[in-house]
């Protein structure tokens, strides 16, 4: 299991590209960005060696970025693991007590995932992550 990327939620996207390209040395245009209506979420990601900044901003009032940035502001908002087998992973983490944000992994832009709550994960929202083959995209 490795650290994919870390998700911060931030209140103006094109900024905090801005900004935080220039923090970390990365080229701003080289940043993707990209539309996740499903977790009513726009992000950027900048790739530093073999993890990801996720840039989050809320697409709506009703986003879950939208009650994050309301209530503790712009900063860290969750870890991502890339894993080898998501539903493997869910099935065994629920059976073990641990509670997660949804009832099933979900699948989204070749991936499944899913979060695990924080007061199950020392306080830090976590994300596990699954790439998956074009063909098994749903
Ligand atoms: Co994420």
């Amino acid at each position: 299991m490795n650290l994919d990327h870390i998700g911060i939620a931030v209140r103006n996207l094109a900024e905090s590209v801005r900004a935080y390209a220039a923090l970390v040395g990365a080229d701003p245009a080289a940043v993707h960005t990209t539309e996740v209506p499903q977790e009513k979420v726009r992000i950027a990601e900048l790739r530093l060696g073999g993890v990801e900044i996720e840039l989050m901003e809320p697409l709506a009032e009703d986003s879950p970025i939208s009650g994050f940035l309301d209530k503790r502001g712009e900063g860290i908002h969750h870890l991502c693991y890339r894993v080898e087998d998501a539903e493997a992973l869910f099935t065994s983490l629920r059976a073990n007590g641990v509670r997660t944000l949804s009832d099933e992994v979900r699948r989204v832009r070749g991936y499944a995932y899913f979060f695990v709550h924080p007061k199950d994960a020392c306080g830090v929202l976590t994300e596990f992550k699954q790439p998956l083959e074009p063909s098994n995209d749903g």
